[in-house]
C-alpha cells in the first residue's frame, strides 16, 4: 500500500511517500526559509505563490526518488488543516486534482495528528521502532504554531489534556530569537547558539505556569527575555547564555508538564513530535527525566515533511476516512 502525501500548511512545500503506513520511501521538502527570513517571519501570501511555484517540482523529484512513478501509488493524501489558508489551498487542491485524475481515494489529515506518526516512520523494517504504538501514549505536541499535550488511546483517538494560552513554543523560539538578532526560524538558531554556551548557566529565567493543569505560557518569557536584551534589567548576558537559560526554561516547563501528564493518565509511552522537537537539549532533557519509553522522529522529520502526512493517511484510509472530492480545508482545526 503506497501512499503520497502532500504538505502545504506553512512554509514548506512537502511531498512524501510511504508504504504500509511506516516505510519511508521518498521525502521531499522545499523550504521558503530563505524568502520569508527577509521578513523575519512567514508571510502568508508569499508562502501560498511559492507553494504553486515549487508543486510540481517537488512531485517530480518525490516520484523519482520513490521510482514506479504516479502508477505505483494506492491513494493521495493531504493535510486539510491546521495552518494558512491560502498555503493550505494550493496543496489541497493539487492532492484533489491529482486523486480525481488518478481515480485514487484521498485521504484528508490533521497536520497536528500528522506530526505525531512521524515518530514511526522507518527507513526499511530493520530500523522500525522495537515496539509499535504503545497506547495510551502521551505526545506533546510542539511546533510553530502549536503547543498541545495529548493523549493518544488509539489510532485517531486523541484526547487534549493541555495546550498553550498565548504563544506556541517554536512561536517563543522564534520570537527571542529575533530580539537577539538571530534570524527566522529562531528555533535551530538558539539551539545552536545555546550548544556553544555550554551547560554551565547563571543566569536563570523563571518557569511559566508550571503548577496545576497542563497549559503552558510562553509569552511572559518572551517579555522578560525582551526586557533583559533591551538591558532593562541591569547589565545584559551575552547572548549565548540568554538563548542557554531561555532554551532551559522552555525545556523545563515542556517536559515537567508532559510527565506529569503522562504520569496522571497511565501512559506507556511518550512521543515527543513537532518542528520544536528537532531541538536537542529537549530530546535529551526528555529522554533523561523519562520514567517511560520516548520515541522522537529523527530532527528532519520533526518539521514539516509529506511523508509524515502519508504515514497518518495509511490509518485513516484503513478507519475508511476518504475525504469527498468537494470537501473544504480547515485552517483552524484542532486534535483532541
Ligand atoms: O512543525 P513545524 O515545522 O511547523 C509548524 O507546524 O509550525 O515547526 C516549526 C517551528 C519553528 O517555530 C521553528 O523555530 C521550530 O519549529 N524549530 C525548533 C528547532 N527546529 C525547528 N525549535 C527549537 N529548536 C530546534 N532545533
Ligand atoms: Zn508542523
Amino acid at each position: 500500500m503506497r501512499t503520497l502525501g502532500i504538505e502545504t500548511s506553512c512554509d514548506e512545500t512537502a511531498i512524501g511517500v510511504v508504504e504500509d503506513g511506516g516505510r519511508l520511501v521518498a521525502s521531499i521538502v522545499s523550504s521558503q526559509v530563505q524568502l520569508h527570513a527577509e521578513y523575519g517571519g512567514v508571510v502568508p501570501e508569499l508562502a501560498s505563490r511559492k507553494h504553486v511555484e515549487a508543486m510540481i517540482p517537488v512531485l517530480d523529484e518525490a516520484l523519482s526518488a520513490a521510482g514506479g512513478g504516479l502508477a505505483a501509488l494506492d491513494a493521495i493524501a493531504v493535510t486539510y488543516g491546521p495552518g494558512l489558508s491560502g498555503a493550505l489551498l494550493v496543496g489541497f487542491n493539487f492532492a484533489k486534482a491529482l486523486a480525481y485524475a488518478l481515480g485514487l481515494p484521498l485521504v484528508p489529515v490533521n497536520h497536528l495528528e500528522a506530526h505525531v506518526y512521524a515518530a514511526w516512520l522507518h527507513a526499511d523494517a530493520a530500523d522500525a521502532p522495537d515496539a509499535g504504538p504503545r497506547f495510551p501514549s502521551l505526545a506533546l505536541i510542539v511546533s510553530g504554531g502549536h503547543s498541545d499535550v495529548v493523549l493518544m488511546t488509539d489510532h485517531g483517538h486523541y484526547r487534549r489534556l493541555g495546550q498553550t494560552v498565548d504563544d506556541a513554543a517554536g512561536e517563543a523560539f522564534d520570537k527571542v530569537a529575533r530580539l537577539l538578532g538571530l534570524g527566522f526560524p529562531g528555533g535551530p538558531a538558539i539551539d545552536r547558539l545555546a550548544a556553544e554556551h555550554g551547560r554551565a548557566k547563571t543566569l536563570k529565567l523563571p518557569r511559566a505556569r508550571l503548577d496545576g493543569d497542563y497549559d503552558f505560557s510562553f509569552s511572559g518569557l518572551k517579555t522578560k527575555a525582551g526586557r533583559i536584551v533591551r538591558g532593562e534589567e541591569g547589565d545584559s548576558p551575552e547572548a549565548a547564555e540568554l538563548a542557554a537559560a531561555f532554551q532551559e526554561s522552555v525545556v523545563d516547563s515542556l517536559v515537567t508538564k508532559a510527565l506529569q501528564a503522562a504520569a496522571d493518565n497511565g501512559a506507556r509511552e511518550i512521543i515527543l513530535a513537532g518542528g520544536v522537537a528537532a531541538n536537542s537539549e529537549l530530546r535529551r532533557v526528555l529522554a533523561e527525566r523519562s520514567p517511560v519509553p520516548v520515541v522522537v522522529p529523527p530532527p528532519e522529520l520533526c518539521t514539516d515533511n509529506g511523508a509524515m502526512i502519508a504515514a497518518c493517511a495509511h490509518h485513516r484510509l484503513a478507519a475508511g476516512d476518504i475525504a469527498p472530492l468537494d470537501l473544504d480545508i480547515d485552517p483552524a482545526l484542532k486534535i483532541g
